[in-house]
């Protein structure tokens, strides 16, 4: 989610980073990325002056994050960890804004994640949560010709589903549930990615002007409750209250 992304990368983040913006664009706040990777968006937060931690169980990934932070001139801190030792890592009610992306996914329990977040989060912080949605992941199976891959993802699957795919996904109604069940209140959730994945590449890389209206459409759905269940992906905000 780097700021100098363009086409389809763009394409790609730009709802998420509309609704973040919503939250980081005031103030120096203490920012935590759970799984934060290389810290594309870790930097990009830091840039506005937040003070921001990357907590990831991977050390290249988190030197991969220390590189870029160094080539944009921006401060954060990286520390190995994960979600089960994430208080031993950062302590309970430290963070103003907790962002957990593509992190849910992977986890063995995700109902424990959320607890675990509920507690870093200060009161009347904000947690960012954005997961994979399974019925845009159905679709996508089954119109690729891998209809027993489709038929086996519409039910809830672990991490690793029985055929051995990876990737937990989840609906806007279990996402709602599992951030209501740790105590947050739900305030928006976004969906995203409803074109994007189903435009050609080369469509975006051919011609230039063809990622803002994308863009632009992309922005225009991300509120519409009949599109989330076409989203690559959904982005939820809520608050611990
Ligand atoms: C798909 S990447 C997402 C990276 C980044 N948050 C983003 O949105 O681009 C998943 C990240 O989660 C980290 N991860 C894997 N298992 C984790 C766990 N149990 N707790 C926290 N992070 C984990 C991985 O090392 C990886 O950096």
């Amino acid at each position: 989610m780097a700021s100098e992304q363009t086409g389809r990368g763009s394409a790609r983040s730009a709802v998420v980073w509309a609704g973040l913006e919503t939250v980081v664009q005031d103030g120096a706040r203490d920012v935590l990325d759970i799984g934060g990777g290389t810290g594309g968006l870790a930097v990009r937060v830091g840039a506005l002056g937040h003070r921001v931690t990357v907590v990831d169980p991977s050390p290249d990934a988190l030197a991969a994050l220390d590189r870029r932070a160094r080539e944009h001139d921006v401060a954060v801190t990286g520390r190995q960890g994960d979600l089960s030792s994430l208080l031993d890592v950062v302590g309970p009610d430290s963070a103003d804004v907790v962002l957990c992306h593509g992190v849910l996914e992977v986890v063995d329990d995700p109902a424990a994640a959320l607890a675990t977040l509920a507690r870093v989060v200060r009161p009347g912080g904000v947690l960012s949560l954005l997961v994979a949605q399974r019925h845009a992941a159905v679709i996508a199976r089954a119109m690729a010709g891998h209809f027993q891959q489709a038929l086996e993802m519409l039910e809830p699957t672990g991490p690793v589903a029985p055929s051995g795919r990876t990737g937990r996904r989840h609906t806007y109604d279990e996402l709602t549930a599992l951030a209501n069940g740790a105590g947050f209140v739900v305030d928006t959730v976004h969906a995203v990615r409803v074109f994007t994945d189903l435009v050609p590449g080369s469509l975006l890389d051919l011609e230039p002007g063809a990622t803002a209206p994308l863009v632009e459409l992309e922005q225009a759905v991300a509120t519409r409750p009949e599109y989330l269940p076409l989203a690559t992906q959904l982005h939820l905000l809520a608050h611990r209250p």
